[in-house]
């Protein structure tokens, strides 16, 4: 357990200054980090409002704060505010030659760097194709894009216009893609020939034509890259070429459209623990507050430097953090095609040490995956320019955070949130106060957020050292979701209903606190896992599996690995046990359905094994057992077991595990 690995480990400071000892090292306090916290709580509105001023206003808002709905909330009512103004416009009189986007690629090996001035014109440009396409303002535009610098432009585009867009990530398959077509029915779809992917092209536009199939909403047209990796066959009148659009608008000056700051400005799908991802919707004037305030205060990027965060714009990170904040916040953001290995393990301090990376934002497992490499790699770049790492989406376990602050000499900081909060619930705001990091802990609630750790049963709060599930008391701070798209019951009845007695959003994750104040995150309390930073619904990949038809029924859980934090495990009944009758029928079946969930919803969500047993254990109300299998799987024991149905069946999975 992380808490207990921390509070075991002796006192000591590691050669990043890395903090083993008290609160916040020898000699420091943490009332300052506490009193601006504090202050969020007790005065949002006046702390709120000062934020406010960290990003333009066309209009100034009448209202900070109208929480007479809650769990809605509304942030900056009646302000008028644009995404794309405060990433890019805002910044042309003063950095207009500066790096605005540095797209680099190790895959097809090209580097390009945007100023100021030259993203504002191509993203005119894009904003001028939407328009001539028919996107509007509330339009959905769904963008199913490899890591290129359209991709950015296309979400600028966006937010710049008034459109509504959904990144849909491109490891998704056909399946996944097709359900988040028919949720946001999107006027528009932007997508590419292709990316690349540890040196192999992945064609996109095939699984686009796939999941148009599946879906059921059909969009007005579809925007497409041509990067020339794969051929393409386009759809007469409904397929357009981006470079033939962008040649035709090359001049286009499309004005901003003034938002009110509770319009939305996208959604993002995230699985929960139904088949059916959820599209997390985010309003305009609250998020850049959000953003704004969350790179002075936590991440200290200045206007002029560059961020370099190596996650995906299909993810919240890449939305926040490799588009919005780190341009609203004048710096340079790179935009990374490409993976930690290639064209070898020193690749990410290549690109830190070329374009001077103050900020950089990685997930553990890349760390993990650097760590099996030669400990040279980390010592060939000057990296001198690099300030902090940030580490975020899974546990950091203590080893990884230790092996990467000592080898890089600069802070490493955990920080804990969700696709649904946008920025971090916990974490440490060096911006206020250098309190020092604490391995295993993503550090202590940030400002805004009214974190408690709630006793499952009672709703009570529990103490130091106990464990709770981690909640956030309404009104949720500016950035966090607003509602599920176009369902707020759903947002109520998922993260507002869980705790007993009280109105309080659920994160579904478990966690403690120690007596000096530090946080700790100890796995999920539902069926959502996390493989390699990966969020995925335990669900969404049994419904795939189930699609085949030799499934009868079938269970998946996440089993604790040591490079991806989790992989997934299925266990399958079939509805003719003869299919598995030999060993030769089983590796054909397990591939077969592997192949699946590869072509449905893709890779990054393929068991790593399908075992096949007669039955699965269940509940005597007919609830599969999933923790108890998750146990057995990590050799841990099965726990309570007195409302099992028939305890034969844990027996089966103990022997496929062990290979009988
Ligand atoms: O379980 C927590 C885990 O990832 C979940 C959120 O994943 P996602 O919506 O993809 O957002 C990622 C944003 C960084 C959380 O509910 N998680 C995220 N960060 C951490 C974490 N678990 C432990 N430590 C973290 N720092």
């Amino acid at each position: 357990m992380a808490a207990a690995n921390a509070q075991a480990a002796g006192q000591g400071q590691s050669a990043s200054g890395q903090s083993e000892a008290g609160p916040s090292g020898p000699g420091q306090s943490r009332a300052t980090l506490e009193a601006f916290h504090r202050r969020s709580l007790e005065d949002r509105e006046g702390f709120w409002a000062e934020q406010a001023a960290l990003i333009d206003w066309h209009q100034p808002f009448e209202r900070v704060l109208d929480d007479s709905r809650l769990p809605f909330v509304r942030w900056f009512v009646g302000g008028q505010t644009n995404l794309c103004h405060n990433a890019v416009d805002r910044h042309l009189a003063a950095q207009g030659d500066s790096p605005a986007l540095i797209w680099v690629s190790t895959e097809v090996d090209a580097e390009r760097i945007y100023s100021y001035r030259e993203l504002h014109r191509e993203v005119n440009r894009m904003a001028a194709a939407m328009q001539e396409l028919g996107v509007g303002r509330g339009d959905r535009v769904l963008i199913y894009m490899p890591m290129i610098a359209e991709a950015v432009f296309a979400m600028l585009a966006c937010a710049r216009i008034g459109a509504i867009h959904s990144v849909v990530f491109g490891g998704f398959a056909a399946h996944s893609l097709a359900s988040r077509i028919d949720d946001a029915e999107p006027k528009l779809i932007v997508s590419a020939d292709a990316g690349s992917r540890n040196g192999k092209v992945i064609a996109y536009k095939p699984l686009l034509d796939e999941a148009l199939e599946l879906a059921g909403a059909s969009p007005h047209a579809v925007l497409l890259v041509d990067r020339g990796l794969a051929p393409m066959t386009r759809v007469d009148r409904r397929d357009h070429d981006w470079s033939v659009l962008r040649q035709k608008h090359f001049d286009a000056e499309v004005p901003v459209v003034w938002l009110e700051s509770n319009e939305v400005s996208y959604t993002l799908y995230t699985s929960g623990t139904t088949g059916r991802p959820k599209g997390v919707q985010r309003d305009v004037g609250g998020y850049a507050v959000a953003l704004a305030a969350s790179m002075k205060h936590i991440f200290c990027g200045n206007a002029g430097e560059t961020y370099f965060s190596s996650s995906d714009i299909g993810w919240v990170v890449g939305h926040s953090y490799i588009v919005y904040g780190p341009l609203i916040a004048g710096m340079a953001t790179i935009v990374y095609e490409g993976t930690p290995l290639r064209p070898d393990p020193g690749i990410l301090w290549q690109l830190v040490e070329r374009h001077r990376v103050t900020v950089m934002f990685s997930a553990p497992t890349a760390i993990r995956v650097l760590k099996k490499q030669d400990p040279a790699w980390l010592k060939r770049r000057d990296i001198s320019s690099l300030r902090t790492l940030f580490l975020a989406g899974e546990p950091l376990d203590e080893p990884t955070a230790r092996w990467i602050s000592d080898g890089l000499g600069c802070p490493v900081i955990d920080n804990y949130w969700q696709t649904e909060t946008g920025w971090p619930i916990l974490t440490l705001a060096h911006g206020i106060e250098k309190t020092p990091p604490r391995f295993g802990s993503p550090g202590m609630p940030m400002y805004g957020y009214d974190v408690r750790l709630l006793h499952e049963q009672t709703g009570e709060e529990v103490g130091p050292g106990e464990k709770g599930v981690v909640a956030i008391l309404p009104p949720l701070p500016p950035g966090c979701m607003q509602t599920v798209w176009r369902d707020d019951e759903r947002f109520l009845n998922t993260y507002f209903a869980s705790i007993p007695g009280r109105q309080a959003y659920s994160t579904f994750d478990w966690g403690m606190r120690d007596a000096d104040g530090f946080w700790f995150i100890l796995g999920r309390t539902d069926d959502v896992i996390n493989v390699a930073g990966h969020r995925l619904g335990t669900r969404e990949i049994e419904e795939s599996l189930s699609s085949h038809s030799a499934v009868a029924e079938c269970a998946v859980v996440g089993m604790a690995d040591a490079l991806k934090g989790q992989v997934a495990i299925a266990f399958a009944v079939l509805k003719d046990p003869a299919r598995a009758a030999s060993q030769a029928d089983r590796l054909a079946l397990e591939g077969e359905l592997m192949a699946t969930v590869d072509r449905q919803l893709g890779a990054v969500a393929r068991p790593v094994r399908v075992h096949f047993v007669s039955m699965l254990p269940k509940t005597r109300s007919g609830k599969v057992l999933r923790r108890s299998i998750q146990a057995l799987c990590e050799g841990r024991d099965a726990g309570d077991l007195t409302t099992i149905e028939d305890a034969g069946a844990l027996d089966q999975v103990r022997n496929v595990l062990a290979g009988g």
